[in-house]
């Protein structure tokens, strides 16, 4: 899968981003392992501290569309408001829950891989519980 064609469905959510709050938009999309595409964007709240980031909405989107496997390969975030725009920490701990191996990030040279363990070193995960 093109990493472009990602960074697009990325760029595509943001522009529906609910946040008359923070004036701040984002745009997050899942490639999951079997190379399908699940976008979220952030939605917040009169009640201000129960905005979603837009990570966290594609992650419950990729739960929800794909019951029998749920691995991440990889998630492209967009913000036309802040460029490069990287998940919060929250969102990091919700994407290791799913295996994610690397994050994609717009900057001012193109897109930028990182690999997941520099995002999120020596995380906590699932297997710890086994
Ligand atoms: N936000 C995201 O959607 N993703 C991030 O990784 C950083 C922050 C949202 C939450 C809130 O709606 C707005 O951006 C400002 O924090």
């Amino acid at each position: 899968m093109d990493l472009e064609t990602v960074m697009e469905a990325a760029r595509d959510a943001s522009e529906k981003a609910y946040a008359p709050y923070s004036n701040f938009h984002v745009g997050a999309a899942i490639l999951a392992a079997d190379g399908t595409i699940h976008a979220g964007c952030n939605v917040e709240n009169a009640s201000y501290g129960l905005a979603i980031c837009a990570e966290r909405n594609a992650a419950t989107a990729m739960v929800l569309a794909k019951p029998e496997n749920r691995e991440i390969e990889l998630v492209a975030v967009f913000s036309p408001d802040a460029s490069p725009c990287f998940p919060c920490g929250a969102c990091r701990q919700v994407l290791r829950e799913f295996g994610c191996k690397e994050v994609v990030v717009e900057e001012s040279s193109g897109l930028r891989r990182y690999p997941f363990e520099e995002i999120l070193p020596h995380s906590f995960g699932p297997e710890a519980l086994e």
